[in-house]
């Protein structure tokens, strides 16, 4: 039997876990081969950051939960690293899974790879070069200790081999957000602003905005609202505001009768709005991949990427983040001048059961 922890911590790991934790559920139905615990941080804990999205998507409660809460990134660091050391050392597993690339990732590979348990990195290999970001630095550190790299891109294989990273560790499996995605997409939910604004299809523009880089400073946060208010056509903006985003708007007094700012929105009812929107405005990097699986144009307030296959190839273009670049971009939007998109290779609903059956391989159970 072998004995694996799956890590997760905030938003965007919940859509990346829970379809290999189905897959791994569906090889033990078989013949009960992995036992894994799940490990939740705390590092996003408002019901509406984390509860709802386990609810959703059928993710079980997890064995140990490390309640670390929010804080500085060396403190969230540390008190993961701690947390979850202590785990290892009461009982220690054969593999520590860890998904993306926030806080808690990064953190729970140093704990385990410290005590010489083993590191598999989910969406390995993925580089923006951009080394103000937290996540840059996450990605950078979890992948110098990681074992098994399951890669979504060429790109990111390419990456791992420049720094020198073996192929036999290196598993280009796809995308697990697009098995979530994939999975779900015939169960959104229509969410309450739908009926409230009687909104249409292609009638309305989703907005999300959470990089410390484009909220932390208020008066550019307030420009390049007011410039996507200014340019998107009369249309309502859609905004579901991240916790962070909604304490500085708070102090902003923002408002505007076509920008609806609501709470976060739960998986279903979020990709209910993406999957008939006109178009997506963000920040966030798997809001980019999940817009070109669907084929919904989108403009990301960034200057640069990791995922530069939703630009290559999916319907995503970097926009900067100088608030004058947006009126050029709605403008190519309303003409119909936006490119249509194709999908990534292996961003097909079976990435989980390709990450399985790599487990059962690297432990000899295949
Ligand atoms: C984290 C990830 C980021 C990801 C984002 C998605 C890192 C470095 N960043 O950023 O990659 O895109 O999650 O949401 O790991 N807060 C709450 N309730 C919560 C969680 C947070 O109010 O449940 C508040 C915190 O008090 C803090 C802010 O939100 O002020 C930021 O939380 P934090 O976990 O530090 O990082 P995110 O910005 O959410």
């Amino acid at each position: 039997m072998i004995k694996i922890d799956l890590i997760v911590g905030a938003r965007p790991n919940f859509m990346k876990i829970a379809p290999i934790i189905h897959a791994l559920e569906r090889v033990n139905n078989t013949e009960p081969l992995i036992k894994y615990r799940l490990i939740h941080t705390g590092q996003h804990y408002d019901a509406n950051m984390s509860e709802t999205f386990f609810q959703q998507l059928e993710i079980p409660k997890p064995a140990f939960n490390l309640n670390v809460g929010s804080g500085t990134q060396a403190e969230q660091t540390a008190g993961i690293m701690v947390g979850y050391e202590k785990l290892l050392l009461e009982d220690k597993s054969d593999l520590c899974m860890v998904v993306g690339d926030v806080t808690s990732t990064m953190a729970c590979a140093i704990s385990a790879r410290k005590l010489l348990v083993p590191v598999a990195h989910v969406e390995g290999g993925i580089r923006s070069g951009d080394e103000t970001m937290p996540e840059e630095i996450n990605r950078m550190v979890t992948d110098s200790i990681t074992n098994y790299f399951f890669t979504t891109s060429e790109i990111a294989n390419e990456n791992l081999r420049r720094f020198g990273v073996k192929d036999q560790n290196i598993f280009f499996v796809g995308n697990t957000m697009i098995d979530t995605l994939l999975k779900n997409r015939a169960r959104f939910i229509k969410p309450e602003i739908w009926d409230k604004l009687n909104l249409n299809e292609k009638e309305y523009i989703v907005l999300t905005l959470h990089r410390p880089s484009n909220v932390d400073e208020e008066a550019k946060l307030k420009d390049l609202i007011d410039e996507i208010i200014a340019h998107s056509h009369n249309l309502p903006l859609i905004f579901p505001v991240h916790p962070r985003t909604a304490k500085i708007i708070a102090g902003l007094g923002i408002t505007h009768p076509r920008l609806y700012m609501i709470k976060p929105q739960g998986y279903l009812e979020f990709n209910y709005l993406v999957e008939r929107c006109k178009a997506v405005i963000t920040d966030s990097g798997g809001i980019t991949e999940e817009a070109t699986v669907m084929g919904v144009p989108c403009m990301t307030l960034r200057d640069n990427t990791e995922r530069s296959e939703t630009i290559t190839i999916g319907t995503n273009e970097l926009i900067g983040v100088n608030p004058k670049a947006i009126k050029p971009s709605l403008d190519k939007l309303f003409q119909g001048n936006w490119k249509k998109g194709a999908i990534p290779d292996l961003w097909d609903g079976e990435t989980s059961d390709r990450i399985v059956h790599h487990l059962l391989q690297i432990f000899k159970y295949e």
